[in-house]
């Protein structure tokens, strides 16, 4: 990749530090925003990126994506070429009880960071959409060209609206984007409200873990490492407007799930069932076959090999890490 100067909103997040690791080691230099917030543990986030801190290339620059000036000076001051937008409210659970935040942050965090995209004349934005706005699938793989007709949450519509921003930006301004819908990333850092977190909690700790349902629902895990090759690759071709998927391309059912953490942890999971919620996807499979062709991505890490990864991860996290779902 030829040197770039790149904006990575949300870099100390689960993705985005591990993309601006990423994108560090290529040769670009690397603006991380974030407002550390207390969506989780800010410990967190600032481990995250810890290890990229002395790194001359990165500026980290600590603020809000809602505040459009900011955004606009970061830009101007660092000649950003591509922005990488990843900063969001992320739990499509918690977007029920807080439909606000995650309309405000989530749409109009996008259009703040379009907005100063146009006035600083910044062209290129890969931005993080997400596999929710399929809501439950007919098929057994998700296309893109699908109509998105049944957003079950607030996080769903927020990501809806957002791409529709990014559309309308590229018609209107010329700004080139590509919204990557990633489906579910696990792996190092990984988010600790999200499932596959939560559920190895609970189990070394021998609390019950929630099953939605029947065990039956089934879900496409992303190895974090292919969903960083799948930005950086973006970074480096992004042209024109798209939409494209980024998952594994297979799917496993909560109940294997379980029975592979049982493997991993050695414990047999106190299983509480639970009626399934409404805004809860039952399925969700990528057809990866337009990421294949536009950005050369080929997932590499399988299911049972990433999940081994991210366990030995964890028993090697020096503190405890606190449970604080946001
Ligand atoms: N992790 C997944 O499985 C997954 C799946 C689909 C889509 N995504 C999307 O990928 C992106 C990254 O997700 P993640 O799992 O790394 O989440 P994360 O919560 O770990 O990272 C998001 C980061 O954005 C920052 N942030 C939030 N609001 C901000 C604001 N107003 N201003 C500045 N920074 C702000 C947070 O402090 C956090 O560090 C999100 O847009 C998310 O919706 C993630």
């Amino acid at each position: 990749m030829p040197t770039k100067r790149i904006a990575v909103t949300g870099g100390a997040g689960f993705i985005g530090s591990q993309v601006v690791e990423r994108l560090l080691q290529l040769g670009c230099w690397v603006t991380l925003i974030d407002n550390f917030n207390e969506s989780y543990d800010p410990k967190l986030k600032r481990r995250n990126i810890e290890l990229a801190t002395n790194e001359i290339a990165l500026s980290i620059v600590e603020g809000d994506i809602m505040d459009q000036s900011f955004l606009a000076d970061c830009f101007l001051r660092d000649r950003i070429d591509v922005v990488v937008h990843l900063a969001a409210r992320t739990n499509s659970l918690a977007s029920i009880e807080e439909p606000r935040l995650f309309m405000e942050t989530n749409a109009l965090g996008t259009l703040s960071v379009l907005e100063a995209m146009r006035v600083t004349r910044t062209k290129r934005i890969v931005f993080a959409s997400s596999c929710a706005v399929y809501g439950n699938l007919l098929k057994p793989a998700a296309e893109e060209s699908e109509a998105l007709h049944h957003p079950l949450s607030p996080y769903a519509v927020s990501k809806v609206a957002a791409e529709n921003l990014c559309n309308a930006y590229n018609a209107s301004h010329g700004i080139h984007a590509y919204c990557l819908r990633l489906f579910n990333a696990y792996g190092p850092r990984q988010r600790p409200d999200s499932a596959i977190a939560l559920m190895i909690d609970s189990m070394l700790h021998n609390r019950p873990i929630q099953i939605f349902g029947n065990g039956a629902s089934k879900r496409d895990y992303v190895y974090i490492d292919d969903v960083v090759d799948g930005i950086a690759n973006a970074v480096e071709r992004v042209k024109g407007f798209e939409v494209i998927n980024i998952g594994e391309g297979r799917s496993v059912s909560l109940e294997q799930l379980v029975q592979q953490l049982e493997i991993r942890t050695g414990r047999k999971a106190i299983r509480e069932q639970l009626p399934m919620p409404p805004s809860e996807i039952y399925r969700s499979c990528a057809d990866i076959r337009k990421a294949h062709k536009l950005l050369g991505y080929d997932p590499q890490v399988s299911f049972i090999e990433g999940l081994g990864r991210y366990y030995r991860w964890l028993l090697g996290t020096p503190a405890p890490i606190t449970r604080n779902a946001g």
